[in-house]
């Protein structure tokens, strides 16, 4: 096993934010490598994402939740993530809720891309809170995973304009075209150990 810094990947859908990490990876614009991707989602687009990579892949049963993983699939998770030797938990369109005892595993290593300008939008389908409220700028944002939803420190945003002509799905597309330059450089500036956290606030150190 290399001594490089160790992706574990969670996600349930798509995969397109991963797919964006690992090309930055092979690219050597992250210092780190995808020890794993897990899915609660047994078809999810990720795990084929990962499976073309050559990235051990694998789905978990979430159990008999629908936004949280039950009290075997959770375990199970932190097990999986743990046998890979992580140091970062990268949730990259993953739709359940992390929980105490996971939270616990990975204190502080945990971090989630949302599509919007935190606070602003928490929740579901944020890029349709923001076309709703009638913003003119939204974007997305990094942050550290805690107990709250959507609501750990900040690590990066990115703008995104809202133009008049836009649909939810219009919106979205430009979105996630941020959100794939937004995560591979705030990854890689974890993977650098270029930022440190001070309360809320997370500092980036000059390169
Ligand atoms: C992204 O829009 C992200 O902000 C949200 O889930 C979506 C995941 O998309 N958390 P993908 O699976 O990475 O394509």
């Amino acid at each position: 096993m290399s001594n490089s810094f160790r992706l574990g990947v969670l996600g349930s859908g798509k995969g397109s934010n991963f797919a964006a990490i690992a090309d930055a990876i092979a690219a050597g614009k992250i210092p780190a490598e995808t020890a794993v991707v897990l899915s609660d989602v047994e078809g999810a687009g990720i795990l084929s994402h990962a499976r073309e990579r050559k990235i051990p892949a694998q789905f978990i049963p979430p159990g008999k939740f629908r936004t949280k993983l039950d009290e075997e699939s959770e375990p199970a998770f932190v097990r999986a993530l743990q046998a890979a030797k992580v140091d970062l938990v990268v949730l990259a369109g993953f739709m359940r809720v992390l929980k105490g005892d996971f939270l616990r595993a990975f204190e502080g290593r945990i971090v989630n891309i949302h599509p919007s300008l935190l606070p602003s939008f928490p929740g579901l389908e944020a890029w349709k809170q923001a076309l709703d409220h009638g913003v003119k700028v939204t974007g997305c944002t990094v942050h550290f995973v805690d107990a709250g939803v959507d609501a750990g420190p900040i690590i990066g945003q990115q703008t995104v304009p809202v133009l008049d002509h836009d649909t939810p799905e219009s919106l979205h597309q430009r979105i996630h075209a941020a959100e794939h330059e937004l995560y591979p450089r705030c990854v890689a500036a974890i993977a650098r150990g270029g930022i440190s956290v001070q309360g809320r606030r997370v500092i980036w150190q000059k390169s």
